[in-house]
């Protein structure tokens, strides 16, 4: 009897034991890991899409103040010409609920037919309840081929 518990004894420290030095190694499995450089896959940076006009085949913007709304990836996108060689592009959908807003050129604002919200000539919020402004693009004015590129 008393050997039997003293054996039950013997195995339960032999098996705590046991446990304990696993947990230790793998602890110490982990820590070394942690210690090693790791491989990284470099992040590759989003792939920017262009879109690119023929200024020659629309003529709302071959004088400066002209402008043209364009469908790029099913998003309606103004583009004003603001200089001979400068231009702006605007996304038209309103940032509060995703309407698209209309040009009113008299007043030089966007008006959003949903909710009311305004937005000048830079797309900047005049009115709400939009809090953020209209998303712009970059242009690149391509003055050896009379183009324009329009990165999104
Ligand atoms: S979606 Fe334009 S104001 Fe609400």
């Amino acid at each position: 009897m008393s050997n039997d518990k003293l054996s039950r004894r013997h195995f339960v420290q032999i098996t705590g034991s046991i446990f304990m030095a696993s947990i230790g190694i793998s602890t110490l499995a982990a820590l070394l890991q942690g210690c090693r450089k790791e491989e990284t896959t470099p992040i590759q940076p989003p792939i920017e899409s262009k879109f690119t006009i023929k200024l020659s085949e629309h003529p709302e913007l071959a004088q400066v103040g002209g402008f043209k709304v364009f469908n790029i990836n099913s998003t309606p996108v103004i583009i004003f010409r603001t200089g001979q060689t400068t231009f702006k592009a605007l996304s038209m959908i309103c940032t509060h609920q995703g309407c698209t807003t209309n040009w009113v050129n008299t007043a030089q604002q966007f008006q959003c037919p949903c909710h009311g919200s305004k937005f000048d000539k830079d797309g900047k919020v005049i009115q709400g309840p939009a809090t953020q402004n209209l998303r712009t693009y970059t242009t690149e004015y391509k003055s050896d081929t009379n183009e324009l590129i329009i990165y999104f």
